[in-house]
């Protein structure tokens, strides 16, 4: 039995959960592959209309949802609310997809022939899932996969089987059949045992994961041996740039937000500025006080970030500090690692002893031979670079070999195209932070942050659909493609008179 605490909170179990094993893993994706022709048979228009009922009962749950994001991750109640908008906002995107799903009328080469491609599910959707965005990111997945016909089997983190529980509840009261989505809560080693057992078992057709590079380089592999392409979408070292004309106040902004936001705990979070040497001092000078007065504490008060998700996430949070390095500044707070009585943060709100509260922590002086440079940091730990041309600037953004999200802060369109064209993240933002993407562009990243899936919008849908061709002739005798096709004439001895 595995206990979910509130991380703001130790004493506090949010959820007690019974783990599953691989053997049940796999027999949710036999269920799942049984009740996948039903539940396909639905038109998508009516299963658009289950999306529909979903988002409408996730809106009247808003607050509830929430509140139990904010208790079992320790998510800002502001950060939360955000969160369980962003899953009603996919169902508003993908209730109307359920009436497009479109395919295309193709003309053929030959006559009384017609082309057409239909796109069709999957087939079995198995979904691994984190635990800094335990709604948000689960409904990109279940809610695209559902409505185009697939059936899902959901591994949420088990740092958030509360609100995964919730979640789940709510899809099936809106009109997602029991047969149509599983819950399955298990660890890690589980997963990936009852995963190669269920592909083995030609039991998954389709696999979405959202977690760290590492693991997704293992379910890539095992994904590869069965010849399917996962969606995968990994860590990331966010850079965000500060050009020399940047507006100062709204790039510390940002870097107050991107880096601290969740706790730094975002696949989006800043991992380094990289600031041009005519601003660096002046930006570096905001930027801690930014960081030393922001508030820090318990979640359901105004507060910049809560605690850590969870023990783990401490314990790893500690060992990115020893990449600290003495050629580096380090500033925002009045201590480094856990705040304790003995470690004090000002203005800590709240009781430092009953949460997982660490420091806020920026680096100074961080250059592109640094561990801090290179790893993504799973927490609110900012590093600092310094930059002389663009040409710098992209090389620091792309150098860590990750491409998830990047920003740029510029007066300058040329810079910020410049800029845009050359950094390899998926997503990039102009004067904006590097978290925050909108529930309908397509979310993803390259190198060390994916295999090049993208969420989102109309892009996930190259995720859970496979396109069919289907070709109709209806002229009463085999016309053979290439071979029956009529050459039209042409005098390739013609030539203009140039005179
Ligand atoms: C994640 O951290 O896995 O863009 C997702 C953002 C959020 C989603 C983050 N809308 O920061």
């Amino acid at each position: 039995m595995l206990h979910s605490r509130n991380p703001a909170n130790l004493g506090e179990v949010v959820a007690e959960l019974e783990l599953a094993d691989a053997a049940t893993f796999l027999r949710a994706c036999q269920a799942a592959r049984d009740g996948q022709p039903a539940w396909a048979a639905l038109p998508p228009p009516v299963r658009g209309r289950v999306i529909q009922q979903v988002g409408r009962l996730v809106e009247a749950n808003k607050e509830a949802l929430a509140t139990l994001v904010t208790r079992e991750t320790g998510k800002p109640w502001r950060e939360s609310l955000g969160e369980v908008q962003e899953v009603i906002d996919t169902c508003t995107f993908f209730l109307g997809e359920g009436r497009r799903l479109y395919g295309q009328t193709v003309p053929s080469e030959m006559p009384d022939k017609q082309l057409f491609t239909f796109r069709r599910p999957v087939g079995v959707a198995a979904v691994v899932t984190a635990a800094n965005f335990p709604a948000a990111v689960p409904s990109w997945y279940l809610v695209p996969a559902l409505l185009c016909g697939n059936t899902v089997v959901w591994k949420p983190s088990e740092q958030a089987g509360a609100v995964a529980q919730a979640l789940a509840e709510l899809l099936w009261h809106g009109g997602v059949p029991a047969s149509a989505l599983h819950l399955v809560q298990a660890d890690g080693q589980a997963t990936l045992d009852g995963l190669e057992l269920a592909l083995e078992a030609g039991q998954v057709d389709k696999l979405g994961f959202t977690g760290s590079t590492a693991v997704g380089r293992r379910l890539g592999e095992l994904t590869g041996r069965h010849l399917q392409s996962p969606c995968l979408e990994l860590g990331g070292k966010n850079p965000l740039v500060v050009a020399p004309d940047a507006d100062l106040g709204l790039a510390v902004e940002g870097a107050l937000f991107s880096g601290f936001g969740t706790a730094g705990q975002r696949c989006t979070s800043l991992g380094t500025a990289i600031v041009h040497h005519s601003v660096y001092d002046d930006f570096l000078d905001r930027f801690d006080r930014a960081v030393s007065s922001a508030a820090v504490g318990d979640p359901f008060q105004d507060v910049l970030y809560g605690p850590l998700l969870g023990e783990p996430y401490l314990e790893r949070f500690e060992g990115f500090l020893g990449m600290v390095d003495g050629h580096h500044k380090l500033h925002g707070s009045t201590g480094v690692g856990r705040i304790t009585a003995a470690n004090p943060r000002q203005g800590l709100v709240g009781d430092a002893q009953a949460g997982l509260y660490v420091h806020p922590t920026v680096v100074s002086g961080v250059t592109a031979g640094d561990d801090l440079y290179r790893i993504e940091t799973f927490g609110p730990i900012v590093g600092v670079a310094a930059y002389g041309s663009l040409d710098e600037a992209v090389a620091l953004a792309n150098g860590h070999g990750y491409g998830l999200s990047a920003a740029i802060y510029t007066r300058d369109p040329r810079t910020a195209f410049q800029f845009t064209e050359r950094c390899r993240a998926g997503m990039v933002s102009v004067n904006n932070s590097t978290s925050g993407a909108e529930a309908h562009l397509p979310f993803g990243g390259n190198g060390l942050s994916g295999n090049g899936s993208r969420q989102s919008g109309i892009w996930v849908l190259e995720q859970f659909t496979t396109w069919q061709a289907m070709n109709w002739d209806y002229s009463g005798k085999l016309q053979k493609a290439q071979m029956d096709v009529v050459e039209p004439a042409s005098d390739f001895d013609f030539r203009l008179d140039a005179r």
